[in-house]
C-alpha cells in the first residue's frame, strides 16, 4: 500500500507529517468543509453513547492524534465524574494550542508521542478511544495495532476519516501565507480495507459504516458530496 502519489492540482508537499501539522497548527481551528461533516458524525454517534453512560462509574478516553483538542473539548463536560481523558499527538505546535484550553482541567492530560511509538502498560487501558481524522495519514495496520493495544476488552473505538470519493480528489491541506495549498502525507483507505484491517487486530464493526456529506454551508461543489466515513469499533 503506497500514499498518494500525485494530486490534480498544485501543491507544495511536505514529507513529514510532524512538519506538515506543525506548519498548519495556527490555522488550523479554522473550520473547513471536513470538519464540520465530521463535527455532524461526532455529535451523531458518539455523543448519545456518550450520554448513556451511567453517572457513577468515570471512564478513561483517549483522543488519539487529539491535535488542537477539536473534540476533547467536546467530551469534557459530558463525562461522568471522576472521568480522564488522555489526548496523545505528534506534533508540538498542534499539543501547544490544545494545552492551554485545559488549563483549568486536572482530568485531561497530554503525551507528545506518535502512535505507532505510544506503549501503554495494562492499568493505563482505556475504555474508549476516539480518533478523528487521523487514519488518513497512517497505514491501517499499525493504526489499528496501536488502537488495540490501548483499549480495554469490550472497550469501543470511534474512529473517523475522509471518505474515498472526496480522497481520490485530493487531501487534508491547507493554504500558506503564499496562497499555496500545502499536503503532508496521506493514504485513501477504503472502509472495506479499513474494517479488514480493524478485524485483525479484534476490533469489530458494531452497527453500519456511517457516511458524512457535505451540507448546505458548503460551497456548491461539496454539497451533497461523501466526505467523510465514521466507524464504531468493538474490541473482543
Ligand atoms: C486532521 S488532524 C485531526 C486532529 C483532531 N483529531 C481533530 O479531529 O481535529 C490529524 C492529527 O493527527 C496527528 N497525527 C498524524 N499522524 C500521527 C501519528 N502517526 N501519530 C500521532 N499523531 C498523528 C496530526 O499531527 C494531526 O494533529
Amino acid at each position: 500500500m503506497s500514499s498518494i502519489p500525485n494530486l490534480p492540482f498544485e501543491h507544495v508537499k511536505i514529507a513529514s507529517n510532524v512538519d506538515f501539522y506543525d506548519s498548519w497548527a495556527a490555522q488550523y481551528d479554522q473550520s473547513n468543509p471536513l470538519q464540520r461533516v465530521d463535527d455532524k458524525l461526532f455529535e451523531d454517534n458518539v455523543l448519545p453513547r456518550i450520554a448513556f453512560l451511567p453517572r457513577s462509574q468515570p471512564v478513561h478516553i483517549m483522543d488519539l492524534g487529539c491535535g488542537t483538542g477539536r473534540n476533547t473539548t467536546k467530551l469534557v463536560p459530558l463525562l461522568p465524574p471522576g472521568s480522564r481523558i488522555t489526548g496523545v499527538e505528534q506534533s508540538e505546535a498542534m499539543l501547544n494550542i490544545a494545552k492551554p484550553k485545559f488549563m483549568e482541567n486536572r482530568s485531561v492530560n497530554f503525551i507528545r508521542s506518535s502512535l505507532e511509538a505510544l506503549e501503554v502498560t495494562e492499568d493505563e487501558k482505556v475504555d474508549a478511544l476516539i480518533s478523528t481524522l487521523v487514519l488518513e495519514h497512517v497505514p491501517l495496520a499499525p493504526f489499528f495495532q496501536v488502537a488495540a493495544r490501548v483499549l480495554k476488552s469490550g472497550g469501543w473505538a470511534w474512529v473517523t476519516s475522509m471518505h474515498p470519493d472526496l480522497g481520490s480528489q485530493g487531501q487534508a491541506s491547507f493554504t500558506n501565507e503564499e496562497g499555496k495549498k500545502v499536503v503532508g502525507v496521506s493514504w485513501n483507505h477504503t472502509p472495506e480495507a479499513t474494517i479488514a484491517a480493524a478485524e485483525q487486530e479484534g476490533l469489530f464493526l458494531e452497527g453500519e459504516v456511517v457516511i458524512g456529506r457535505g451540507g448546505e454551508k458548503e460551497k456548491e461543489k461539496w454539497q451533497d458530496v461523501k466526505m467523510g466515513v465514521g466507524f464504531l469499533f468493538i474490541k473482543i
